[in-house]
């Protein structure tokens, strides 16, 4: 017991001395909080800058994000917690938002989105078994004049039907599996 104790409290005191971010992204936040007059103000672009990273806010992200700007744990989760871009649990390697607003909505949006999670075989809030798509329902994406629409990761699709939605789940297939060839 107590060796197991030794052991436990050993390897989490190595978690606790690796950084949280790559020494690209420390440099990048570290440039961040200079550009703005109260710190504070980077906050949610450095949330975002972390989740693009180690992508979710874990609680290591939120305590680093938290020591770099200089306030509580509390103050950064309760700000974080607003937005629904950030994300508290791992992803898939392709997030798939997919907007169902008003405008949306009235051209098809839900259809859109049952079609996704039929063919993931996910529901709401899922992540694939392979952990390459994750799927969610969002408000407005900003992209109504094109309605519906939904986006992958920072890439928007428009103007969709529920028949489109294998082709793009396919085109992200294959973006993966030419990464892993070119690997
Ligand atoms: S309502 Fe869907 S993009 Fe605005």
């Amino acid at each position: 017991m107590g060796a197991r104790v030794d052991r436990m409290s050993v390897e989490q005191k190595k978690s606790e001395s690796m950084p949280v971010f790559s020494p690209e992204l420390a440099a990048r936040l570290d440039a961040l909080v200079l550009k703005y007059p109260v710190k504070r103000s980077a906050l949610v672009p450095m949330l975002l800058y972390a989740q693009d990273e180690v992508g979710y806010l874990s609680d290591a992200v939120l305590a680093e994000v938290a020591r770099r700007i200089g306030i509580s744990e509390l103050d950064v989760r309760s700000v974080a917690t607003y937005y629904s871009m950030l994300r508290f649990k791992p992803a898939g390697k392709f997030n798939v938002q997919v907007c169902t607003n008003i405008s949306c909505m009235l051209r098809g949006g839900y259809e859109v989105y049952e079609r996704f999670q039929e063919e993931l075989g996910v529901a709401p809030k899922g992540v694939t078994p392979d952990g390459l798509f994750s799927l969610e329902e969002v408000e407005c994406i900003g992209a109504c004049c094109w309605a519906p629409a939904i986006q992958v990761n920072y890439d928007f699709h428009d103007e969709l039907t529920a028949e489109s939605v294998p082709g793009i789940l396919d085109r992200y297939r294959n973006l993966a599996q030419n990464k892993e060839k070119n690997a």
